[in-house]
């Protein structure tokens, strides 16, 4: 699919198998997330630009790759968006770190906005928008709506499953937004779940229902 990676490592694909089971406890399902967030990082960062500087090693001068531009920041789409961006700045601990708060009302499947909070000068920054599943895609397409509005102009956007159905509407409303995914499930139910999915992200992740 235009724009789509599909990230098919086999560690990301095991880890994903293990997060998927239903018997999988609420601490491992964290963990699991946490170490996959880390190998979904190294994937969608893998052609940021380098530049070199001179520096001096114990055994004398050289000129060294380094990441090019300013810090990158990462946004979250609160709630289920926090588990994949612990990984994350596990691997970038010098990220920017932006918050979308965004709930999903279960009748409607509408996204509700309740918190926006980023670095100031995002017009000059890559940003990398994490949340776990894009189903609906109603959640992703607002948060980017959101950041554009702040002015942010390069963005990616990182999941660990998607439907198809929301990669459609993501990109026919971002279409200038590719999208990281470990997976592109079946579809979705009447509710708006991935299928096969893994159930409820936040409520896997937080012991919650
Ligand atoms: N959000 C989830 O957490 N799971 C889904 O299957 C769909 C949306």
């Amino acid at each position: 699919m235009d724009g789509v990676t599909v990230i098919d490592h086999p560690l990301v694909q095991h880890k994903l198998t293990l997060m998927r089971k239903q018997e999988t406890s609420t601490a491992s399902f964290r963990r699991l997330l946490r170490e996959i967030s880390t190998l979904l990082c190294y994937e969608v960062t893998r052609d940021l630009d380098i530049t070199t500087i001179d520096i001096e090693t114990p055994m004398g001068p050289m000129s060294a790759p380094i990441l090019e531009g300013k810090k990158l920041v990462f946004a979250s789409i609160l709630r289920a968006g926090n588990g994949l961006l612990e990984g994350m700045l596990d691997l970038v601990p010098a990220a920017r770190v932006a918050h979308v708060g965004l709930y999903r009302d279960h009748e409607t499947l509408q996204p509700v906005e309740y918190y926006f909070k980023a670095p100031e000068d995002l017009e000059n920054r890559l940003i990398i928008v994490v949340d776990p599943m894009l189903a609906t895609a109603n959640s992703a397409v607002a948060a980017m709506d959101m950041l554009k509005n702040r002015g942010a102009r390069n963005i990616r956007f990182l999941c660990l499953l998607a439907a198809p159905e929301g990669i459609r509407r993501f990109r026919e409303a971002h279409p200038d937004i590719p999208v990281f995914t470990a997976s592109i499930d079946q579809g979705l139910n009447e509710k708006g779940y991935i299928i096969p999915g893994l159930g409820d992200a936040g409520d896997r992740m937080y012991g919650t229902k």
